[in-house]
């Protein structure tokens, strides 16, 4: 038996039946987690470069410098998605390569790889899904507050309209930006992503100025690329779920859900953030100004969800000035690498309340996946079967909500190879192909095949 054969016979399309044949089925990357080449042909710096080189900051100090080299392995990465029959990939554009110093004099070699991308995509029939931001700000906006500064929300809309003229004759799908609650609060509160500040009153003025480029940005793509292009975010989402049933811990669940999930939600989908929210962080308000709610609330044409895990919370315990308190690990529960619980039905449920609390037009999950300790065999087998299950049980979900009515339009794996995990470095592979990092080598996982399989059987089944 082949390693094809041996997943194809763990297929389960009974509860896939009603997923619509122009579905997306995709895997997802992001610049600086792939792309190496930092300082080539005029990229200018980021403030993931500037972190990741700040002694302590990542785990055994690893950056994104090299990478797993997408940016001169950009054919073999595409023929490797092709392999897998993928008919759509997420990826990110890094604004420090269009726009050096992150506005002004445009870098035309940085873009020209991008566009190189896009047509080698389409090409092999796969359509491109571009997100504009995935954490990189050019280093020289930070200089200038980054998030912080206002002006950093028009700079935002500069680049997404310049990408848009170039791209957007080809690209047909956009992302503004990815999980603005990480960029606001790992980044500026916890400190433990770049620009690594911690204190709470900036993760608020930050995230109002992350919200507001998005709003700024959305018409900007519209206006450059031709009518029926769909412009979309992407936000995580976790459910919460009490630990017990004492109505001290319910609060403590509405607390974490505006924190973790409505800070973002509401106001892109109701033009407000939710009531008591910056009462309960204990800061002050973002400085909005007149007519930010209409630009931050412009409609958008999907939502893409990043879903991985839920979150377990009670009352905070003893004299703790916590607004919740976490639980982990859940008993009987089981864990990826990452310490994230598994936990599928969740997709399901965030789905749900996604429709009924926010009625996005369409919903692309752009990121489902996990890590796990893989090992490569040194020829070509990587047996990943806990990932084979996770995706299962996560695609399983993905067919119900369908049947639910929920308008799915897309699932991709995150991630489409092992990559620079952040803070956490190479120490954590979420892909279903796996990269030797010495070497560069690239070897499809079991559960690559898994997932080729699937859709190759989806298709079939389609055409009959
Ligand atoms: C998401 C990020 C992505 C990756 C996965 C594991 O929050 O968007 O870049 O780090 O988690």
């Amino acid at each position: 038996m082949t390693t094809e054969d041996k997943t194809k016979a763990q297929l389960d399309l009974s509860q896939l039946g009603q997923i619509p044949a122009d579905f997306f089925w995709g895997a997802s990357t992001s610049a600086y987690q792939i792309e190496g080449a930092t300082r080539e042909d005029g990229r200018g710096l980021s403030i993931w470069d500037d972190f990741a080189a700040t002694p302590g900051m990542t785990y055994n100090g690893e950056t994104g410098e090299i990478a797993i080299d997408h940016y001169h392995r950009m054919e073999e990465d595409v023929a490797l998605m092709k392999r897998l029959g993928l008919n759509a990939y997420c990826f990110s554009v890094a604004w420090p390569r269009v726009f050096p110093t992150g506005r002004g004099a445009l870098n035309g070699a940085g873009l020209d790889f991008y566009e190189r991308l896009v047509d080698t995509l389409l090409a092999q029939g796969i359509t491109p899904l571009l997100k504009l931001y995935h954490w990189d700000l050019p280093s020289t906006l930070q200089q200038a507050g980054g998030w912080l500064n206002r002006d950093t929300a028009y700079a935002f809309a500069d680049y997404a309209e310049c990408v848009a003229k170039r791209l957007g004759d080809r690209v047909s799908n956009w992302v503004t930006h990815n999980e603005p609650w990480c960029t606001s609060y790992l980044g500026h509160v916890l400190g433990i992503h770049a620009p690594g500040l911690k204190d709470a009153q900036l993760g608020v003025y930050a995230a109002h100025h992350v919200l507001l480029s998005h709003g700024l940005a959305v018409p900007r793509i519209r206006a450059n690329t031709p009518a029926g292009t769909k412009v979309g975010v992407a936000l995580d989402y976790y459910p919460v779920h009490a630990y017990d049933e004492s109505a001290e811990t319910q609060i403590a669940v509405e607390r974490a859900d505006a924190f973790r999930n409505r800070w973002f939600f509401d106001p892109i989908f109701k033009k407000q953030y939710p009531e008591g929210l910056f009462t309960d962080l204990g800061v002050s308000p973002p400085m909005a100004q007149e007519g930010d709610f209409e630009h931050i609330g412009v409609p958008v044409d999907f939502l893409a969800l990043n879903y991985y895990t839920r979150m377990v919370v009670r009352a905070p315990q003893g004299q703790s000035s916590q607004r919740y308190e976490q639980v982990q690990p859940i008993p009987g529960s089981a864990y990826t690498a990452m310490e994230w619980e598994i936990y599928p039905d969740g997709l399901l449920e965030t789905l749900e309340r996604i429709k009924r609390d926010y009625a996005p037009p369409a919903i692309l999950v752009t990121e489902s996946g996990a890590a796990f300790a893989d090992t490569w065999d040194g020829k070509a087998n990587v047996s990943d079967l806990e990932r084979t299950h996770y995706l299962n049980l996560h695609i399983q979900r993905i067919g119900q909500a369908v049947a639910r009515g929920i308008p799915m339009r897309g699932y991709f794996v995150w991630s489409l190879l092992d990559n620079y995990e952040w803070a956490w470095g190479y120490s954590q592979r979420f892909g279903i192909v796996y990269v030797d990092f010495p070497s560069q080598t690239r070897v499809i996982k079991e559960s690559g095949y898994w997932y080729a399989s699937l859709i190759a059987a989806l298709q079939d089944k389609q055409k009959k």
